[in-house]
């Protein structure tokens, strides 16, 4: 780790390689978003065609937001507030900064309730409560046994508690560290997963269900669904990437990063429907099982592999770990802001936010137990979390950010922090400007009239 001393935010630590900073940003990236989140969004809105507005919104909207954000967070050095302010945004700017701070820690909340889930299942495929040689190694009945009761809660907690204590530690070390290894090894798992996928009698259909699309299946409550799927997996929206572009040293490729992050993270997303959909059709599951998915099908995926044991129990392992390469990013964004707005030590600053946290995430783990039949708007605490912060906080954030660098701050800004210099680069920066101006704020606004009748 070095320091980068001419920051108007005094000195901030940098990442120590241009591949650190890759790692770490696809280590934000990538996470339950892609392999808990993805599979049960398009289990639930038909597959294929789901997918293909997912990858529309990913190039058309996600690539350039990531751009904004990064260039935001390279030009000013500072937390999603600081930044808004320090290239005078003016109220806008505070309210998107605001909403950026308050949506990480609502996902925080519900995040930690899934990856409290991980625990669960890496103890119970370690000790072999998951028994895979059963007909029906899990149904789910099961799942609601291991993760319904104050065991589960439990075990948020105790994952709200590691990531915090890696926040203590500082920004780059841990994460960075933890990054450069994992994500190698987990693409790599992901792969064997993927390979053993082909040898189940459903593959043909699991396969068709997610690369055929059907088009009647687009709706407005479908594209809302990508478009906040777009938004939550590349971690977009809130800032995170914007504070983590801060930390980025100089010779680090914007443009370039933004686009390995959205094809490494799109990739991971592919892979885990490739998984998960065979096995759904195999095992005469329905795709349409909700958040609880994945962790339904997984046993039954694993169930199929020699040893399949060790294979879960690694799997759920660097699942948890990737879940907390997420989870550190965002944390970051309210801690920078408490610790560089609100001028909170940094101590002070992570174990607010772990107290702000730590009591949204019981309100969500409760929502699988005791509290379960406490809703809002028809929803439970979970949902409401998700929902809310992904499909409008994340792209309202999006919007104002890329109204904001494609209008006000305009194509010298790109220029100089994507930094073009052949014909090439400079057309993709046009291209990039030309969507945030156009493309993005056109594509939210219609999404969210959609969605809400209007249109
Ligand atoms: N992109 C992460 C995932 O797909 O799991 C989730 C996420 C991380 C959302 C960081 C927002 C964020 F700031």
């Amino acid at each position: 780790m070095t320091k980068h001393s001419s920051s108007p935010s005094g000195n901030r630590a940098v990442f120590s390689t241009r591949f650190a900073a890759v790692a770490t940003t696809v280590g934000s990236a990538v996470g339950l978003g892609n392999i808990w989140r993805f599979p049960y969004e398009a289990g639930v809105h038909g597959g294929g065609a789901f997918l293909i507005c997912y990858l529309a919104f990913v190039m058309l909207i996600g690539v350039p937001v990531l751009c904004a954000e990064f260039c935001m967070g390279r030009a000013t050095r500072s937390n999603i507030v600081g930044a808004y302010s320090r290239l005078k945004a003016g109220k806008p700017g505070l309210f998107a900064g605001l909403l950026g701070v308050v949506s990480s820690l609502l996902i925080l909340s519900f995040y930690s309730v899934v990856a409290g889930w991980t625990v669960e299942y890496s103890l119970a495929s370690l000790t072999g409560a998951l028994d895979f040689s059963a007909a029906d190694p899990m149904g789910h009945d099961r799942f609601a046994v291991l993760t319904g009761g104050w065991r589960s809660t439990l075990w948020t907690l105790l994952f709200l508690g590691c990531n915090f204590a890696i926040m203590l530690g500082g920004v780059t070390k841990g994460i960075e560290r933890m990054s450069n290894v994992l994500m190698p090894v987990l693409f790599l798992l992901l792969i064997l997963f993927c390979v053993n996928s082909f040898t189940l009698s459903g593959w043909r259909q699991g396969v068709a269900f997610i690369f055929s699309p059907d088009f009647s299946k687009v709706n407005p409550s479908m594209l809302l669904g990508a478009m906040g799927q777009a938004f939550f997996s590349l971690s977009l929206g809130l800032g995170g990437m914007m504070t983590y572009a801060s930390y980025f040293s100089k010779t680090t490729r914007l443009a370039r990063t933004a686009v390995t992050t959205a094809v490494l993270d799109s990739a991971v997303a592919i892979l885990a429907g490739v998984i998960i959909f065979p096995a759904v059709f195999t095992f005469n599951l329905s795709p349409e099982a909700g958040p609880t998915l994945v962790f339904e099908v997984l046993p039954y995926v694993f169930s199929q592999l020699p040893a399949g044991r060790m294979w879960a129990t690694l799997f759920f392992i660097l699942l948890f770990l990737a879940s907390l390469t997420s989870t550190v990013s965002m944390s970051e964004i309210a801690i920078a802001y408490f610790s560089e707005e609100r001028r909170m030590s940094r101590r002070k600053a992570t174990l607010t936010c772990a107290l702000i946290a730590g009591a949204g995430a019981l309100l969500c783990a409760l929502s699988f137990g005791p509290a379960a039949g406490f809703k809002v708007c028809g929803m439970t605490m979970f949902n409401l979390f998700d929902y809310v912060a992904s499909n409008i906080s994340l792209p309202l954030g999006g919007f104002i950010c890329s109204v904001f660098v494609g209008w006000k701050l305009r194509s010298p800004f790109l220029n100089r922090y994507l930094q073009p210099v052949t014909p090439l680069t400079r057309a993709y920066t046009g291209y990039l400007g030309f969507c945030m101006r156009w493309v993005c704020p056109t594509a939210i606004f219609l999404i969210f009239l959609n969605s809400i009748g209007i249109l």
